[in-house]
């Protein structure tokens, strides 16, 4: 097993657990100029640090967090005919590993060569790359702690062979459809033709269930959420009274997303490295988009990105869905 991490943010993060470094000015930079912009909104990335990608765990383990478990329900129900569609022996690339848990229950039946983890939060990264290694000698593993929001930039040491994009639990919600493209394009290119793209999409329901999956009854979500401020504390000597902000989740059914918001509580200032700014109360800073989608509105998505959807696995209630689709060759 090895590891590895380009030049991002990360490499400077200790190795102690909820532990974090500050950041680069040119980050520091990057975050101010949404903090600073007339509606304040942060990067969703910035969710994620050790303590974030803990409680993003715990949102997984929520009863009204569908999509953890719903997709977990199809992986288990059609995982022959996955591993099938993909064949065993790929190069397995996890965008977003987090525990790996959602890979490693696929080994089994996936039996890939290697398995690439990729996570932004790197030291939560690699150790469970490093606990799933010793239950899966026979295959290679290779961690990399990369910012792939920035880009795909893969080292040579990830067989170019074969290579199955596994990009699970919808995270590709994140993205706005015209970015979600680019990205898709992106990991096209980095594919080759013979590689394929294994992914979880979130589709559109009836409200209630979004809006409860995104503010459940006991504050795990308004925590995540409440944790990216005091993750910019730390990460770029900002000076949020946490204690003063409150957490909204909901589905904008015109946008086809649901959004999470940081609300002021009271009128405050905060400062931090170089800048500062003055929230009124109820002003609110927008720290995440979870886009949803309709089959076909996916599927279209894919089409211009290269991709054709060769399967489409679904759950009763059309609440998720797993796709693999397969590069369209040039
Ligand atoms: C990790 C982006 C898929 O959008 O459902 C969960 C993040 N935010 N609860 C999602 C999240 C609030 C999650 N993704």
């Amino acid at each position: 097993m090895t590891f590895a991490q380009p030049s991002t943010d990360h490499r400077q993060r200790a190795a102690a657990p909820l532990s974090t470094a500050a950041a680069t000015p040119a980050t520091i930079a990057e975050i101010a100029q949404g903090l600073l912009a007339p509606s304040a909104w942060t990067s969703p990335k910035y969710l994620y640090d050790a303590l974030g990608s803990k409680l993003f765990e715990a949102i997984c383990a929520l009863p009204e967090y569908y999509p953890t478990r719903t997709e977990a329900a199809i992986f288990a129900r059609h995982g022959f005919d996955i591993a099938q569609a993909v064949g065993p022996g790929s190069t397995l690339i996890d965008l977003g590993a987090g525990n790996c848990a959602k890979a490693a229950g696929l080994f089994p039946l996936l039996q890939p060569g290697q398995y690439v983890a990729i996570d932004i939060s790197y030291d939560f990264l690699s150790e469970s790359l490093s606990r799933l290694q010793q239950r899966f000698p026979q295959i290679d593993m290779l961690g990399l702690g990369l910012d792939f929001f920035s880009g795909l930039d893969l080292p040579d040491s990830v067989r170019s062979g074969r290579r199955t994009f596994f990009y699970p639990g919808s995270s590709i919600g994140n993205f706005a459809p015209e970015q979600a493209i680019a990205f898709l394009r992106e990991v096209r290119a980095n594919a080759g033709s013979d590689g394929g793209l294994l992914i979880g999409v979130d589709l559109i329901k009836d409200e209630a269930i979004l809006d409860a999956a995104y503010d459940d009854a006991i504050g795990v979500t308004a925590a995540f959420n409440l944790n990216m401020l005091r993750h910019l504390n730390l990460l770029m000597g900002a000076d949020f009274d946490v204690r003063q902000w409150q957490h909204h989740g909901f589905f904008n059914a015109g946008e086809s997303r649901v959004e999470m918001h940081l609300e002021a509580r009271s009128e405050q200032l905060v400062r931090w490295q170089g800048g500062q700014r003055r929230f009124a109360k109820g002003e609110r800073i927008h720290t995440e988009d979870s886009y949803k989608y309709t089959r076909a509105s996916f599927v279209g998505l894919l089409e211009q990105a290269g991709f054709s959807a060769a399967n489409i696995w679904t759950d009763e209630q059309n609440w998720f869905a797993v796709i693999h689709a397969r590069a369209i060759r040039d």
